[in-house]
């Protein structure tokens, strides 16, 4: 029986890796910080650069902080006006906040904090949320969240995207409980882990844990104290356009002439299936009439129509050559 020592030990130093995590709700949000213990629970050495205030929907925006400084407060006043621009936890020097955009938080990470201050690091896998949201369908281009994501994955990372249904912008100090089982952030952040720890386990020897170019893009459906019949998502490979994919409409309103937001349309080029697996369920399908799945889409950065669709350009514009 002592054989099972050996074992364990070497389970759990085989996917001791490092990975790095940003979001677009900011540093200081439940979900995230949730995400971070579970994955240090789970042996993994992980880093936090995220945008010190919430920035959804900037998707690939690229910002960079205008001075040095905090010109207004951080999210939940944490930190408040007048802080460093970029800095960390004081209590743990591997959750730190940037003054940009998902995006050029990953840069953040990349091209100043990693090589300055962690002797440059080498990140096997990036991941971003858990976003406060779902971001399915046409989502992928406006969502900070993926914006993280393909911005790592131009970079030459694996990158995993991961979106919970609940949209509640919450801090961490007031919400983060890692022990209660119903709570959706920790319920998120155990199932995030399961996947993550899967990919590493198929690695194995191979460099890359996923191809050059290929991100996932992962959601859940409403858990715990939401849905108390769904505790534990089924996985469900989805993806990312097709049946039920939808993109944000605006509103305009006569009496007031304002412009509000409007129900997603599924418009038709949503639902076209040119790449990929067309076999496969659409996530936003999953998310909004499945029963407890969770979805896993796989998206590439080869962001060319296929080779069909070209030709049929070229047809089009043939005369011109
Ligand atoms: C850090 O490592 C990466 C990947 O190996 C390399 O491309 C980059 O030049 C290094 N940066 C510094 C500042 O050493
Ligand atoms: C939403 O977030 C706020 C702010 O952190 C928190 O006080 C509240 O309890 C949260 N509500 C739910 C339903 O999680």
């Amino acid at each position: 029986m002592k054989i099972l020592t050996p074992l364990t030990f070497l389970a759990t130093t085989v996917f001791a890796k490092n990975i790095l995590m940003s979001n677009d709700d900011g540093w200081a949000s439940t979900n995230i910080r949730a995400f971070y213990y579970k994955l240090k629970e789970a042996g993994h050495n992980v880093y936090i650069t995220s945008p010190v205030s919430q920035r959804s929907g900037y998707g690939g925006k690229f910002d960079i902080p205008e001075s040095n400084v905090l010109e207004i407060d951080g999210e939940f006043s944490y930190p408040p006006a007048g802080s460093p621009a970029w800095g960390h936890e004081e209590f743990d020097d591997h959750i730190w906040y940037f003054n940009g955009t998902p995006a050029s938080c990953i840069a953040f990470a990349f091209d100043y904090l990693l090589p300055k201050y962690f002797d440059n690091v080498t990140i096997d896998l990036v991941v971003a949320g858990i976003n406060e949201a779902n971001n399915y369908g046409s989502y992928f281009t406006l969502s900070g969240t993926m914006g993280a994501t393909y911005n790592a994955v131009y970079r030459g990372y694996p990158a995993i995207s991961f979106s919970a249904s609940n949209w509640n912008n919450s801090f961490y100090k007031d919400n983060l409980d890692l022990n209660d089982p119903l709570l959706e952030s920790t319920i998120v952040a155990t199932k995030a882990v399961e996947l993550v720890n899967q990919v590493f386990e198929s690695q194995g020897e191979n460099p890359r844990a996923l191809g050059l170019g290929v991100g996932l893009n992962v959601n859940f459906p409403a858990v715990g104290y939401d849905d108390e019949t769904c505790m534990d998502p089924k996985w469900t490979f989805t993806r990312i356009t097709g049946e039920a994919a939808a993109g944000a409409d605006l509103q305009y309103d006569e009496k007031t002439n304002t412009f509000g937001w409007g129900d997603d349309q599924t418009w038709a080029p949503l639902t076209a299936c040119y790449n990929g697996d067309c076999t496969l369920p659409s996530e936003t399908y999953i998310i909004k009439y499945g029963k407890c799945q969770a979805t896993i889409s796989t998206f590439s950065i080869d962001f060319d129509a296929n080779a069909a669709l070209t030709s049929q350009v070229k047809d089009i514009l043939n005369p011109l050559f």
